[in-house]
């Protein structure tokens, strides 16, 4: 095997992986990755307090003191990888399980380039993009504490398919290949290229028995090596990646975004055939790389291999269609090669997606509800939508898919004014709707802030929320906060501005006035503002417009009052029909 071992070490069932080959076939740039010319960090990140800002990236993956092992215990290591170790952890106060990758410092992957994959994830707010929580560093390593993807790699999956002679049926490739190429779209959108896309940095977040037709939640891992690029300038210039999977122009350390459409058809034609198309294992690539003297022959072969294209007899039980994709997908000419937006609007994805989404004006409404809560709760319910895993919110995800467009990854603001405009609200209010959800005023609700609104606006996503937004607080468990302690804590974590007065805000909380709060004080206040939501919400029903004494009674309700954008001025909800989506 050489060099080119790229088969799994051992292979345990499901979650359980030992992946400790298929290192040398990945290249990583000798020298930190370093951008030819200043790059810009995506997106913006824009230093105001949450309750001003939204859901701000900065929310996620931060630093905390200490090691890992002060708030998780060890339940299993899953393995040890080129790059470093991953275990599987539990919080000490009870709680979802994580994933904690350590990876300590090495020539080749020095302090700077693990805080670039941080980042890049940090950066990345989609639910098929691996999410960070926070992470770790001590004396020579950095520990993310990672979502858990308990379904174990797409590899996993793809071998035991293979062994087992079955081949896998072809919607559920295209789930997977239609949430694989929407993940990417999203980076791609916000100037990142994965540049390692394989089935290995594929992940599915549940288990799923084909057989009894379960729906994949495919998660994208692994932005270690992934380049920023310049909207002005969307070229890459930095080798690395694995060969088999990787596009030819890499190779020729120029390329656009499009390399990751390549590695993901190389994917597609694995999923579809079983087999690699240029397996570095199989007895043709063994013969022509025994007695490679050097890399650049090595490169060479690789090169000359994905220029002729794979032995396409191996995808031809597959249906015409996906055929047809794969072949564009792994084009060599970048410029004939789609780009994701394009793959993904290939007729063998309306399989998967079947007829156009019908939206429930329901769910917009109660979106447009967003803009009637305060400041203080949407500040509060943006930093709890960081905390809450992909698992968590997965109810939500088909809804932010059925809402926004696939390739977007996001929500158009421009789209969501034209929704709420035809549940009739006037263009001022849609606009104030509008904006209550993408404060950060980027165009576009991504979908941690689209979380927050509906934890906002449920009242049965209020009681999942309600636990994680305490422990913001009462960070030692004691089940109670001195008013004073919890008034820094307002102001520390930014969660209500400078002017804003939060001695008033914790005094009502504190209804019994016993100088502190306790949990079912915080309780009862959030709930108490949403039942005011709620109210308010009636009335508009049923008059059809709000009375200037009912928008000001809105306005100025509670000690911290929502800006006074958010007066709710006409507001008729007869329409309750669904909105289906252009
Ligand atoms: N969040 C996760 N949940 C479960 N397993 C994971 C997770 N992240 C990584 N792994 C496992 O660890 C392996 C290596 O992680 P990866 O981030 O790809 O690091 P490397 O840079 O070493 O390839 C993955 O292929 C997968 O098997
Ligand atoms: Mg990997």
């Amino acid at each position: 095997m050489g060099l080119w071992l790229l088969g799994r070490g051992i292979l345990i069932q499901g979650f359980t992986v030992q992946w400790v080959t298929g290192c040398l076939d990945v290249v990583r740039p000798a020298a930190p990755l370093q951008p030819m010319v200043a790059l810009p960090r995506a997106p913006v990140q824009v230093q105001r307090p949450i309750c001003q800002a939204g859901v701000q990236t900065t929310l996620f993956g931060h630093r905390k003191p200490g090691a890992w092992e002060g708030c998780y215990s060890l339940v299993k290591t899953l393995g040890k990888g080129c790059f470093g170790t991953v275990h599987l952890v539990k919080p000490r106060d009870g709680g979802e399980e994580r994933v904690v990758k350590e990876v300590p410092f090495k020539p080749n992957m020095p302090r700077e380039s693990v805080l670039r994959e941080i980042e890049n994830m940090k950066a990345m707010d989609h639910p098929h993009v691996l999410k960070v929580f926070e992470y770790y560093e001590s004396i020579g390593k950095i520990c993310m504490v990672l979502e858990a993807c308990k379904g174990g790699e797409l590899q996993d999956l793809i071998a035991a398919h293979a062994r087992s002679g079955l081949a896998l049926p072809e919607r559920f490739i295209s789930e997977v290949m239609g949430q694989s190429l929407e993940a990417i779209s999203y980076c791609h959108s916000k100037n990142l290229i994965h540049k390692d896309l394989k089935a290995e940095n594929i992940m599915l977040l549940h288990q799923v028995d084909i057989a009894a037709g379960d729906r994949p939640h495919c998660i994208i891992i692994d932005l270690g090596l992934a380049e920023m690029f310049l909207p002005s300038l969307p070229r890459g210039k930095i080798y690395g990646g694995t060969k088999t999977t990787m596009a030819p122009e890499v190779m020729f350390s120029n390329f656009g975004p499009k390399c990751d459409v390549y590695s993901l058809g190389c994917i597609l034609f694995q999923l579809l055939s079983g087999q690699l198309p240029c397996d570095p294992n199989s007895a043709d690539m063994q013969r022509r790389l025994q007695g490679c003297r050097s890399k650049a022959q090595e490169r060479g072969i690789f090169l000359e291999a994905k220029l002729r294209g794979p032995d396409w007899r191996l995808v031809s039980k597959a249906s015409a269609d996906s055929q047809e994709l794969v072949r564009r997908m792994m084009s060599p000419q970048e410029t004939t090669r789609p780009s994701c937006e394009e793959a993904l609007e290939h007729r063998w994805f309306q399989m998967a997606r079947g007829s156009s989404a019908v939206i429930p004006a329901e769910q917009l409404q109660a979106l447009a509800r967003y803009r009637q809560h305060s400041a203080f709760q949407r500040a509060l319910m943006a930093k709890v939508a960081t905390k809450m895993s992909t698992a968590q919110t997965a109810d939500l995800v088909a809804e932010f898919k059925d809402l926004s467009r696939p390739s977007c990854g996001s929500l158009r603001t421009a789209d969501l004014q034209t929704s709420f405009e035809s549940l009739g609200l006037t263009p001022r209010d849609a606009e104030t709707a509008v904006k209550a959800l993408d404060v950060d005023g980027n165009g576009c609700v991504e979908f941690s802030e689209f979380v927050a609104a509906c934890i906002a606006t449920s009242g049965e996503w209020q009681k999942k929320a309600v636990k994680v937004a305490w422990h913001e607080f009462d960070t030692v468990r004691k089940g109670w906060v001195e008013n004073s302690d919890m008034v820094k804590m307002l102001h520390l974590s930014g969660l209500v501005s400078a002017n804003t007065d939060a001695d008033a805000l914790v005094r009502a909380m504190d209804s019994k006035g016993l100088g502190r709060v306790a949990f079912q004080d915080f309780h009862a206040y959030l709930e108490h503002e949403l039942q005011l939501v709620d109210k308010a919400e009636s009335v508009l029903s049923e008059v059809g417009q709000v009375p200037a004494s009912e928008s000001n009674h809105l306005a100025a309700r509670g000690p911290v009052g929502p800006p006074g954008a958010e007066k709710a001025s006409t507001l008729t909800l007869s329409h309750r029909r669904g909105i289906t989506r252009s």
